[in-house]
């Protein structure tokens, strides 16, 4: 695996893979990398003849007074786990690299950015838009892969690329849980015992939505109350958001029919969660 903080190796690589008209799947990460990630390389991997990994812990999408500084990081782990899934190249620019002092331009979107987490976000999908688009100009992937976990950002993607005319498939790949249920995030490793313990709301809430969606629920607001009931009897859990929106425009709906994204966050003492399910029918 070639490991690189450098945009121009990357780039070479990606012209001689492109001249031998091979394929190539890119994984973008912020890196501290668990059983998600994984997941999503290995799928690269098995789709494309190259997969290229970045791990960039990108500060235009993190707001004053958010975790930027903290995020955990260890590029070691994350080379050894990224050449085990099979990646053939791992790009970890430094912040210089990816953004030059006098940097001005920005990826935006009017809508999908401004519910749910761009609420209480407000900057964030414009630096996720950013750096993807920056990312997919260096690495020219055929494919890119994202997890569901980050659903929100996932329909951001895919409308940016729709809306830029990109020429990449941006796949979704579905969420990866702990044993006990917790989804997996690089941010669990915030949390304490007791935290971690009390993190379980998410995924319990998430099949208490679904048990009564498939009971016959059509009310969006009947099965946010029950999952907003669930939350509100765990003392450490304080509510951002629960909320049933429509699974590509991230808009509000009423009734659980076609394509629905319910979607919550919830802080755990001072650590943001987030969790999902889709609904299709
Ligand atoms: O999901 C993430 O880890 C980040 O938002 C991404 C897509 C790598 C952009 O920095």
């Amino acid at each position: 695996m070639i490991s690189t903080t450098a945009k121009a190796d990357v780039k070479a690589q990606v012209r001689a893979w492109k001249r031998a008209g091979e394929s190539i799947g890119l994984v973008p990460t912020m890196g501290y990398l668990h059983e998600g990630h994984r997941s999503l390389i290995e799928r690269a991997a098995a789709e494309c003849d190259h997969v290229v990994v970045s791990v960039f812990v990108n500060p235009t999408q993190f707001a004053p007074g958010e975790d930027l500084q903290s995020y955990p990081r260890d590029i070691e782990a994350d080379s050894a786990l990224c050449e085990d899934a099979g990646a053939a190249l791992l790009f970890h620019p430094a912040p210089e690299e990816m953004y030059a002092p006098d940097f001005c331009t920005f990826v935006d979107m009017d809508a999908v950015s401004k519910g749910l987490c761009g609420a209480s976000r407000p900057t964030h999908f414009r630096g996720v838009c950013t750096v993807v688009s920056k990312l997919m100009h260096i690495a020219q992937p055929d494919r890119a892969y994202f997890g569901q976990k980050d659903a929100q950002q996932l329909a951001v993607i895919r409308r940016m690329v729709r809306d830029l005319d990109m020429n990449v498939d941006v796949v979704g790949c579905p969420i990866v849980r702990e044993q006990d249920g917790l989804a997996k995030s690089s941010r669990n490793t915030y949390l304490s015992a007791e935290e971690r313990e009390a993190a379980l709301v998410l995924s319990r809430a998430v099949a208490q939505g679904r048990q009564l969606v498939e009971a016959g629920e059509t009310c969006a607001a009947r099965v946010i109350e029950a999952m907003r009931a669930t939350i509100e009897a765990q003392p450490l859990a304080r509510i951002d958001y629960v909320e049933a929106v429509s699974w590509d425009a991230i808009e509000p709906v009423e009734s659980l029919e076609g394509s629905v994204l319910v979607a919550l966050a919830v802080y755990i003492g001072s650590t943001r969660l987030i969790d999902n399910f889709i609904i299709e029918r």
